[in-house]
């Protein structure tokens, strides 16, 4: 189908597939076809198909990737579609788009500086090699960072003096103003100056391979340890990452990526063959850099500094990053250091396989901040009413819905609270007398006396939400099935209540509805008690709805969950018997993992 962008088009029209994709894989022609071995998937068969034109796409049987030219190369690259179109775009020779003069005084502003910076970071380099730089070699020897690093970084160093880079500058015919609002020199009294002197320079480059900034790192014990570029045509502090140019390309099979948080640090993890390692640089990790990083990489491990346990500032910084990558859609892990280590020390001290062994332990980021949560109660700075609350909302707010129940028992122990008190504690926003539960007495007269109150938690929640507002009992009748209730006397109270619902206005009328039924009344009173000492208020009719919307969507689950337990063991004694499993079988379970999966 032809594109509606004419870029593509052209592209299209202008790149040959075969040829194209010929220069990453060995393609043998088969009928109107070209196969090869898959470069997305392991293989000993080809099953890697090119169709020429008029067809224009590729696609392999064995992992099921397809496309055309742009999604080939974004794939191969690991690139967005912007940068392939563009990339694509240059080497077919297509201007991407007419542009307004402005566009392209600011294009020409950006490429300018693009330029200053290159002859910059090729000068710096040169500077690391020559007699002059031998204190730089000196340091990263001392780090035990070697040859290759040195090279694939581009590391330079800048020499000691005060006109070095702007007469290499004057010579290379950059003009001095734009290598000023590039941040390489300054304005001075006389004339401009360099702005890093002795210092180790390690570029950044941006993803589509410009140098877009520098950190300079002192030598010695010079303040401050590090001089950066601070903002520039290209180049803003908090949107871009280290290293992402590089860390893309790694990250292309498992689409997973670490974030530390200085430049050697990363730099040590790629010589260790952590070639996925980006830094952010400095600032907090920001929204625009978990964008941009979600473009690459959907699992990321956090590897910050080592603090001591539960500083707060290791443990802020790992809230506000596993924050914004969480929002951005990122599955994020967090790679705990013994304090006093930064990933750089680590791997030096560990080896690859101390890292490898780091990053297998790494916890999931919410496991992290709940233990964060409950370190800080430990600490007394929380009130466990706070803890749980907060628990809580991370709960619901991080993991998938199938996931909380489990979440749910991890913190409650933890916090040393009552599991239905965890589940409830967003409806208790105003508690203070909020702790360890006993347990609850069973209802006097109770023909199940032996049953705990913590199974039959749905239905204590149901019928007290159902006590305070019984005109919900009308609403919910027929989405709560009066069989989903395990425990008898439950089960007859609710089906008493949901029996009556038309004539229902007020508690009392509950209440009346028992006058004859011991059983029923002592359980109806429990309810209210129970659940007022463990401070479980519905605040207004919304809350109570959506909690009876939760609880439908928990017994929905539950039947889900049945359900799939029967699929499976169908499917498994088809299996063991040797028979074929029926098509519809296999429908059916996809549908329900679908389903658990939300
Ligand atoms: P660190 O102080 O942890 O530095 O700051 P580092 O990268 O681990 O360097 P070494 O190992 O001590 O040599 C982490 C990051 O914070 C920024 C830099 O980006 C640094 O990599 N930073 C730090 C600055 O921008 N300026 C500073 O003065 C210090
Ligand atoms: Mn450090």
């Amino acid at each position: 189908m032809p594109s509606d962008d004419p870029v593509v088009r052209e592209i299209h029209a202008r790149i040959d597939i075969v040829s194209f994709i010929g220069q990453y894989v060995d393609l043998k022609k088969r009928g109107r076809d070209f196969v090869g071995l898959c470069p997305f998937h392991g293989e000993k068969t080809p099953s890697f198909h090119v169709h020429p034109a008029p067809d224009n796409f590729f696609k392999c049987f064995g992992c099921g990737v397809g496309g055309d030219v742009l999604a080939f190369v974004r794939r191969h690259e690991n690139l967005t579609f912007g940068d392939a179109k563009r990339m694509l775009a240059a080497k077919a020779g297509i201007e991407i788009a007419p542009e307004r003069p402005g566009a392209v005084r600011a294009r020409s502003e950006r490429e300018a500086i693009f330029e200053a910076n290159r002859v910059a970071r090729e000068f710096f380099a040169r500077h690391l090699r020559e007699p002059g730089g031998a204190r730089a070699r000196d340091y990263l020897e001392r780090r035990g960072f070697g040859e290759a690093v040195r090279e694939r970084f581009e590391l330079g160093y800048a020499p000691e003096r005060w006109d070095a880079l702007v007469h290499e500058l004057q010579g290379a015919g950059v003009d001095l103003a734009v290598a000023a609002r590039a941040g390489l020199v300054k304005a001075g009294q006389s004339g401009y100056y360099d702005f890093y002197r002795d210092r180790l320079m390690v570029p950044t480059a941006a993803t589509t391979g410009e140098t877009i900034a520098f950190g300079g790192r002192a030598l010695g014990d010079a303040e401050p340890k590090y001089l950066n570029t601070a903002t520039t045509p290209v180049y803003t502090k908090g949107r871009h990452l280290f290293a992402l140019n590089l860390a893309r390309r790694a990250a292309r099979a498992d689409r997973t990526m670490i974030v530390v948080e200085g430049y050697l640090d990363c730099i040590a993890l790629h010589q260790a063959g952590f070639e996925n390692a980006v830094a952010a640089l400095g600032t907090s990790f920001t929204d625009e850099q978990a964008a941009e990083l979600r473009k690459y990489a959907d699992y990321v491990f956090l590897c910050f500094d080592g603090d001591a346990a539960g500083s707060s500032a290791a443990t802020k910084a790992v809230e506000t990053a596993s924050h914004a990558l969480e929002h951005a859609g990122s599955s994020v892990r967090v790679v705990v250091l013994p304090a006093g280590d930064d990933p750089d020390s680590f791997v030096r001290t560990h080896g690859p396989d101390g890292f490898r062994d780091a990053l297998a332990a790494a916890k999931p980021a919410i496991e992290y901040r709940i233990d964060a949560q409950v370190d800080g109660l430990r600490r007394g700075f929380d009130s466990p009413a706070k803890a749980a609350f907060e628990a809580e909302a991370l709960i619901e707010r991080l993991t998938p819905r199938p996931e909380w129940d489990r979440w749910r028992v991890y913190v409650a122990n933890r916090l040393q609270v009552n599991v239905d008190d965890l589940r409830n504690s967003r409806f208790l926003a105003r508690s203070t007398n909020f702790g360890p539960r006993r347990a609850d007495p069973p209802p006097r007269g109770s023909r199940h006396a032996s049953a705990s109150v913590e199974p039959l938690s749905f239905e204590r929640e149901v019928l007290s939400i159902l006590l305070e507002d019984p005109t919900l009992a009308g609403e919910y009748r027929t989405r709560i099935d009066p069989s989903r209730f395990r425990n008898a006397v439950y089960r007859q109270v609710y089906e008493r209540v949901i029996g009556a619902s038309e004539s229902l206005r007020t508690p009392a009328d509950v209440f009346a509805l028992f006058g004859d039924d011991d059983d029923g009344a002592a359980l109806i009173a429990s309810l209210g008690r129970a659940d007022r000492s463990s401070a479980v208020r519905y605040g207004d009719s919304e809350a109570r709805r959506s909690h009876l919307d939760r609880v439908v969507e928990r017994l929905q689950l539950d039947g889900t969950r049945e359900r799939y337990r029967q699929v499976q063991e169908a499917i498994d004694a088809r299996l063991s018997a040797g028979e074929p499993v029926p098509g519809e079988l296999r429908r059916e379970f996809d549908e329900l993992v679908a389903k658990l999966k939300r």
